[in-house]
């Protein structure tokens, strides 16, 4: 039981549904932004304190995804939110959050995610204080684990590390002033209801919320020379048609140990026939030695090319490669996608957009020498 829905526009900053020429824009260019601020000065929630950096396609059709950042300094209040237009894979950097949802509970920390599925009423609490974080919505399919090929059955995400709620009934009697929030073909929407949207009793069945510990994540790398490609450090992926392409992959950047040798052992440079929007939730990515920062991001379109700082290069081509550890304390993570996405306004002019970024790799040096042997 609920009114009918109405416009919400309190917390818009360039949420679309479809990502065209007329409600985006699009640029080829290396783009990076320093930390999303959490302002102090109103009360933003999780929905009001969401943002849309970029995506691709329609919701209506039902293909395509988007990007978004949430930075939050209040719990949500008696108020749902639900997305009719996809799937959402929520990564906290700063601060928990303490999500309720139809199914249960979840506590997510940051280096945890989150994935809640389109429909699924959710309300966000923030015990920590103010908090941010990264949003990757899927207009179509689920997050899966990958094909793990000749890997074999174990190794990356292992699937008795994800977690789903347990169902918790929250009495609805006298629950009056209840709101939920509906993202809908890119707009949102508010309905007002006089009970709980999280008096289920019980539930069954395989769809349903999860979270995952980046922690526990198995990796797997080059023990010899060279690089594996990064698609092994790929923790969910949500399938195309087009096998070795997804619509997006959730891929991290964890703790290892480094060993190989005779190898340039930062990230290759490279360009890319999937579009990488990277996040970093705590330390140093372990190809940008600056600028790079925990609550900001990054993005590489297709084909453009993009690797390693220029200090990054400098330390990688002079040390001894001796075996050793490499980003310890550190999580970076990527989302990665076939498909090109177009940028809101919200984000192209950001004030934290960092238009210096081509400058990150301007000084590295020419180091082939045609005369050695
Ligand atoms: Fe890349």
């Amino acid at each position: 039981m609920h009114r009918p829905f109405e416009p919400y526009n309190a917390g818009k900053h360039g949420i679309v549904g479809t990502f065209d020429a007329r409600t985006t824009e699009s640029t080829p260019t290396q783009l990076r932004w320093l930390p999303f601020p959490i302002v102090d000065d109103k009360e933003l929630d999780f929905i009001d304190g969401l943002g849309t950096i970029g995506g691709a396609g329609d919701t209506a059709l039902k293909s395509g995804l988007a990007v978004h950042i949430f930075t939050a300094n209040k719990s949500m209040d008696r108020r749902a939110f639900c997305d009719s237009d996809g799937d959402l894979l929520i990564v906290p950097q700063q601060g928990r959050l303490d999500i309720t949802t139809e199914f249960g509970m979840i506590m997510a920390a940051p280096n945890e995610i989150v994935v809640i599925q389109r429909g699924m009423r959710f309300s966000v609490a923030l015990p920590d204080g103010p908090s941010r974080g990264y949003v990757l919505e899927v207009y179509d399919g689920h997050f899966e684990l990958p094909d793990l090929g000749p890997i074999g059955a174990n190794g990356l995400a292992n699937p008795r590390d994800f977690q789903t709620p347990i169902a918790k009934y929250e009495n609805s009697a006298n629950a009056e002033g209840w709101s939920v929030v509906n993202k809908y073909q890119g707009d949102l929407f508010v309905a007002r209801q006089d009970h709980s949207p999280f008096d289920v009793v019980a539930w069954h069945g395989n769809y349903a919320p999860y979270k995952y510990d980046l922690a526990k994540f198995s990796v797997i790398g080059s023990v010899s020379f060279d690089h594996v490609d990064p698609s092994v450090f790929t923790v969910l992926t949500c399938k195309s048609a087009h096998p070795g392409t997804a619509v997006a992959d959730f891929v991290i950047f964890p703790p290892r140990y480094e060993v190989q040798m005779h190898t340039f052992r930062p990230p290759y440079f490279h360009r890319n026939c999937m579009s990488e929007f990277m996040g970093l939730i705590r330390g140093q990515y372990e190809a940008k030695q600056g600028g790079f920062l925990p609550g900001g991001a990054s993005l590489h379109s297709m084909m453009t090319p993009h690797g390693p700082d220029a200090k990054t290069v400098a330390t990688a081509t002079t040390r001894e490669l001796q075996p050793g550890r490499v980003a310890d304390g550190t999580q970076a993570f990527m989302f990665e996608s076939m498909f090109q996405l177009r940028l809101t306004k919200w984000a192209l002019e950001h004030q934290q957009r960092d238009h210096d970024y081509y400058m990150a790799w301007q000084t590295i040096p020419i180091t082939f020498n045609p005369n050695q042997l």
